[in-house]
């Protein structure tokens, strides 16, 4: 039992960035209060069992893969959308256990991630300035005064659109559907079917080779039929978070339970800002977005606050440089953190300084920037002789148009045809396997 309660509240007196101006005060606290009595999502020994699997991220014994959409939204969560975004996510893992030889943590970017940090505070269109959509949790997509009002009741169906989206990932990942061979088969007529795919023909029969092997042995461990996943989000609306923050009957101690990990973006990281000083009382595994203009000096007040103890698995760096700029803005980082003896994991995430306008003026990213930026994440690593930990990616298991290149190449005028995204251009199904695949072969490339 800790000997002190912890200040839970501590963050209201400091200044929260990126938080709706929420019309009717007393209709938020009511919700919050009714948030308050609601069951956990997860439970506290899970999030231990992840800063477990990430401590073993930290030493570079296991990679993490992490991805979901931008923004989730309610009318998303429905079973074939989060079966295909599971599938997705399971073929890119085999590849990547397969050819990192090591354990592949898997964590969805949903169940939770329904809040958008924005550039700007409101939207103008034709003339007309409502406030920016700032995810389902907040308020609505369309462009209407109502739609963009801030209704604290879509904080409750956050909740419960949560609690349906674990649901159906628990069931997946635990009732048969996650089986070894069904995914491998899965990559086997992604390898056969497209132009993409063909090029990884080899690694896919490594593949299968490698598990015949296993088979022939009498090898059929629960592993290969039930998948570990977690679940995450920025944990951007503290009174949501904070809402979800019970104190573990075990240990006493505090835990965000409406996700297993939960990390501070790019927007959100002041050192003297609420987010975190939130952060710095949950004992969830936490992530913290680093952009280009990072310096190691604002990286390490980061470790102090948020991992005084220097707890392995606690604390995870994302880094989000772009293509052009990981090369000189990330060796820096990992350099002076290194030298300060400090545990952090290192993740990549290639999408956020990747984003470009189309002439559509769709919001779009180039598939070849992205894997520039995860090969860049791994040079820089293997110079310094630090471990590239893993990569972070926003995509969905269906078939939209929405980033740019890939095996069947979508360009620039097919943006329109199929993109759906609620926030930032997302990978599809196809691009991502190409991802996981490149991936692969930068391992093996080592
Ligand atoms: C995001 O992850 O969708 C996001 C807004 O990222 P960042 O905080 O890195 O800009
Ligand atoms: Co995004």
């Amino acid at each position: 039992m800790s000997a002190e309660p912890i200040d839970l509240d501590s963050w209201r007196d400091l200044a929260a960035a990126q938080q709706p101006d929420w019309p009717d005060r007393s209709a938020l606290e009511a919700v919050v209060s009714e948030l308050q009595g609601l069951p956990p999502l997860v439970f506290a020994g899970e999030c231990d069992e992840l800063k477990d699997r990430m401590a073993a991220v930290a030493r570079g014994e296991a990679f993490v893969l992490q991805g979901g959409d931008c923004a989730e939204t309610f009318a998303g969560a429905t079973a074939d959308n989060v079966r295909n975004k599971l599938k997705t996510l399971l073929q890119m893992a085999i590849v990547l256990t397969y050819a990192g030889r090591v354990p592949v943590v898997k964590i969805g970017r949903l169940a939770g991630q329904f809040a958008k940090p924005r550039s700007k505070p409101t939207e103008i269109r034709g003339g007309v300035e409502l406030p920016a959509y700032r995810g389902d949790m907040v308020n609505g997509f369309d462009f209407t005064p109502e739609s963009r009002r801030p209704d604290p009741a879509r904080l409750l169906r956050a909740y419960h659109s949560s609690a349906v989206t674990l649901n159906l990932t628990r069931a997946f990942t635990k009732g048969g559907y996650a089986d070894l061979h069904q995914v491998h088969a899965w990559n086997q007529d992604f390898v056969a079917e497209s132009p993409a795919g063909r090029r990884y023909e080899q690694l896919a029969r490594e593949i299968d080779q490698a598990l015949a092997f296993m088979h022939a042995c009498g090898a059929d461990p629960d592993e290969f039929h039930t998948v570990e996943f977690y679940s995450s989000h920025e944990a951007l609306i503290l009174d949501y978070d904070r809402a979800l923050t019970r104190i573990d009957s075990r240990t006493g101690l505090p835990y965000d339970v409406s996700a297993h990990m939960v990390w501070i973006g790019e927007r959100t990281r002041q050192l003297d800002g609420a987010h975190v000083d939130f952060f710095s009382r949950i004992r969830n595994p936490i992530g913290v977005k680093l952009g280009p203009t990072t310096s190691p000096e604002e990286a390490l007040t980061l470790i102090e606050r948020l991992n005084p103890a220097n707890e392995p698995g606690r604390l995870t760096f994302i880094s989000r440089m772009g293509a052009s700029r990981v090369r000189d803005a990330l060796p820096p980082l990992v350099e002076k953190i290194r030298a300060s003896g400090a545990q952090v994991a290192w993740i990549c995430d290639p999408m956020h300084g990747n984003t470009f306008e189309a002439p559509s003026g769709h919001k779009t990213r180039r598939l070849d920037d992205v894997l520039d930026e995860v090969a860049g994440f791994f040079e820089v690593h293997r110079a310094l002789g630090t471990h590239p930990g893993g990569i972070h990616i926003e995509f969905t298991g269906d078939d939209v148009t929405e980033c740019v290149g890939g095996g069947h190449p979508i360009v620039e005028e097919d943006l329109a045809l199929r993109y759906e995204t609620a926030c930032d251009p997302r990978l599809n199904r196809g691009q991502s396997l190409d991802l996981a695949f490149r991936v692969a072969e930068l391992y093996r490339s080592a």
